[in-house]
């Protein structure tokens, strides 16, 4: 039985594991679609940390069918250069660099190119805002894609890429031919099946014929498109033995399109591996024709490995390898708890939506490789350091000055490291894989960790730092008029986590992030919640695709009654009045009251900052700044060791 870390073949490709590092856009390029060398510094990171097969991105043929302003392309030949330097950069490691060639069709904003964009058929996708209203192709231009495609193989195959990988999947141009949703055509391209598959298998068998017996061509499919009307799990099966016999090498299995979007890349509420079923109905209809991969939520230890146990050929991991670039190589050793665990918590999609680079919550180096070292080396680093707070601004800062070389006391007022993600963790699953790692990663350098201690300014005096690094985070908002109810308690967001021990009815007024996972918590402890929100959507906090995950967390866990638009107006003898527009409505029976707000912790940088004892001496980061999210706080925390070594040489 094959293993993980067993090579592999992909037709003369000879791979080293069985972990192929996923396709995954990063907003990196230049606007006309060539390689920076950041990107280049981001291959090179990934391939020095054991990456085997590397796909690149969804990269467009042609501009028509671009997703977004910084996306790669291989359009034309003013990439070349650009994808040689690639493929040289990952060559040097011993791995191989695959291109995912696509269009995006019905699913390409038009203001992109200029250009309506064209699909199957006149669909448009209501996801997307503006929602572009795109073109139902000829046969001509169906000829003409298929030139585009063959174009693009030949730039890459010239540029000395190792493999084409067509982007079937996810609702784009070839992958919307397909399905029954997105393909409403009546000629010999849509009705059955065997009709809407003729477009991919024709483009498949063009693109062999372009690129030669030995060249590996990969497609990615979605299995399922979780939409009535949509592709389902029997057509996929037996597309993908058509695909198979048109010499695709590899099948890559994803799932959804943009109207299910909440299924292409999945949070901490989904299972893992969540597509093998798929997978291993595809693998049953293809056998020995193709290989058959399969992606989403492989990365925790354990998972990939009975994956390829029941039989499919290779695991794609995508935004593993984006929290950490040596995942492969750390997996290999058996350095598993050393991995920086990717926390699903959809950042890095949301800064690709705002057209800005999809940099990392839990890796304030990915995107920014180059920053590597900086601080390091000859530089002189402060010492001893007190960093106090150990949320992820605190942690990253105390992990980064330990590896300087400074001796980090690190100090908690909870018994547990965390801070808000510790207390958000048992919603947000995933919180407690980062947790994990940064308890193990603070021990391994040699971080003194005090638990259960509140650090004040004469116990950081006796320590005597060279840098003190203010990460307190934030604390409850103030009570407001609510403070002054009568009869019944009334908390704060944090206090409520500690206090609320008997289940009952409790009222949250304020719908943000913060509040949402405090319900779902309440919730799920067997309270009745009603979650009040004066603005008309909830999370509004949070961009985009994040949103939306709390949003559905929110909507899917029982005993929540959520109230857009509405206000609390008084609180009093367990009555509670509501106003939404213009109307109220009393709740009684109501237990508690919360406030849902958030403010920075900063009374101790105040008093700090205002002590000539420790001038320039004071770092403030995270929350305690100002409360924003898990990634702002841990490139905080970076900036603030990389500055401290900066502080440290100012006063030499
Ligand atoms: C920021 C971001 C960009 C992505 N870009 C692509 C892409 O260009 N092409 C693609 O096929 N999938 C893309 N995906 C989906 C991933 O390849 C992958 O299927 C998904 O994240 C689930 O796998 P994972 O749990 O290993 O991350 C992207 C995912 C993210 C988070
Ligand atoms: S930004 Fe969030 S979802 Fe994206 S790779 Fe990093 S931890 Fe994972």
């Amino acid at each position: 039985m094959a293993e993980l870390f067993d090579s592999i073949g992909i037709r003369a490709m000879k791979l080293p594991h069985r972990i192929i590092m996923g396709p995954m856009e990063k907003g990196m390029a230049n606007r006309d679609g060539t390689l920076t060398q950041r990107y280049l510094g981001y291959l090179r990171a990934r391939a020095a940390g054991g990456a085997g097969l590397i796909q690149l991105e969804s990269t467009y043929v042609d501009t028509i069918g671009m997703g977004h302003l910084y996306q790669v392309g291989c359009h034309d030949d003013s990439v070349l250069d650009g994808l040689r330097a690639a493929a040289d950069a990952v060559h040097e490691f011993d791995a191989r660099l695959a291109l995912e060639i696509y269009l995006g069709g019905r699913e390409s904003p038009s203001f992109m190119s200029g250009l309506q964009p064209i699909a199957p058929s006149v669909v448009p996708c209501e996801v997307l805002h503006p929602m572009p209203t795109p073109r139902e192709m000829t046969t001509k231009d169906i000829d003409w894609a298929i030139a585009a495609f063959c174009a693009a193989g030949r730039r890459l195959k010239k540029a000395g890429l190792d493999m084409a990988h067509v982007h079937g999947a996810h609702g784009y141009l070839v992958g919307s031919f397909v399905s029954p949703f997105s393909n409403r055509r009546t000629d010999s391209f849509g009705g059955s099946l065997e009709n809407r598959a003729r477009f991919p298998v024709m483009l498949v068998q063009a693109l062999r014929a372009e690129l030669g017996e030995d060249f590996p061509i990969g497609y990615r499919l979605t299995a399922d498109e979780y939409i009535a009307d949509g592709l389902g799990i029997a057509e996929s099966a037996e597309f993908a033995g058509m695909l198979a016999e048109a010499s695709v090498d590899l099948i890559d299995i994803s799932g959804g399109f943009y109207e299910s979007n909440y299924m292409i890349m999945q949070g901490s509420e989904s299972p893992d591996a969540g597509f093998l079923s798929h997978a291993l109905q595809i693998k049953a209809v293809v056998g020995d024709r193709a290989l058959v991969s399969v992606a989403q939520r492989l990365s925790r230890p354990g998972v990939a490995e009975e994956v390829i146990a029941q039989g499919i050929d290779m695991v794609s991991m995508s935004r593993a390898f984006h929290a950490d670039p040596d995942y492969a190589a750390k997996r290999r050793a058996g350095r598993a708890p050393e991995i920086i665990p990717c926390i699903a918590c959809h950042h890095c999609v949301d800064e690709l939506e705002a057209n800005r680079v999809a940099d990392c919550s839990v890796n304030p180096f990915t995107t920014r490789e180059f920053l590597r070292g900086v601080g390091r080396g000859d530089r002189r680093v402060p010492s001893p350091v007190v960093v106090v707070g150990s949320g992820p601004a605190g942690i990253q800062a105390a992990i980064e000055l330990a590896e300087a070389g400074s001796a980090v006391h690190l100090f908690e007022q909870r018994d547990v490291i965390g801070g808000q993600m510790a207390m958000a963790a048992d919603v947000q699953g995933d919180f407690h894989r980062f947790l994990d790692y940064a308890v193990a990663r603070l021990q391994r350098v040699g971080v003194t960790v005090y638990l259960n201690s509140r650090a004040d300014r004469g116990l950081i005096a006796g320590i005597t730092p060279e840098l003190v690094v203010v990460a307190t985070g934030a604390r409850s908002a103030p009570l407001a008029h609510l403070s002054e109810s009568e009869g019944m308690p009334v908390l704060g967001l944090f206090e409520a986590y500690g206090q609320i021990t008997d289940p009952g009815t409790i009222v949250i007024a304020g719908g943000h992030v913060a509040s949402c996972i405090l319900a779902v918590h309440l919730a799920r402890g067997g309270n009745r919640v009603i979650l009040v929100e004066p603005g008309d959507a909830l999370a509004a906090d949070q961009p985009g695709w994040g949103r939306e995950q709390i949003e559905r967390l929110v909507h899917n866990t029982p005993g929540i009654d959520v109230r857009l638009e509405t206000t609390v107006e008084n609180a009093r003898d367990g009555s509670v009045q509501l106003q939404a527009h213009g109307s109220s409505e009393i709740r009684t029976g109501v237990d508690i009251v919360v406030v849902g707000g958030r403010q920075s912790e900063n009374a101790l940088a105040e008093q700090l900052l205002a002590d000539p004892n420790f001038a320039g001496r004071v770092l403030v980061v995270g929350d305690a700044v100002r409360p924003r999210n898990i990634h702002t706080a841990t490139l905080d925390g970076m900036r603030a060791a990389t500055l401290g070594a900066a502080a440290a040489l100012a006063l030499v």
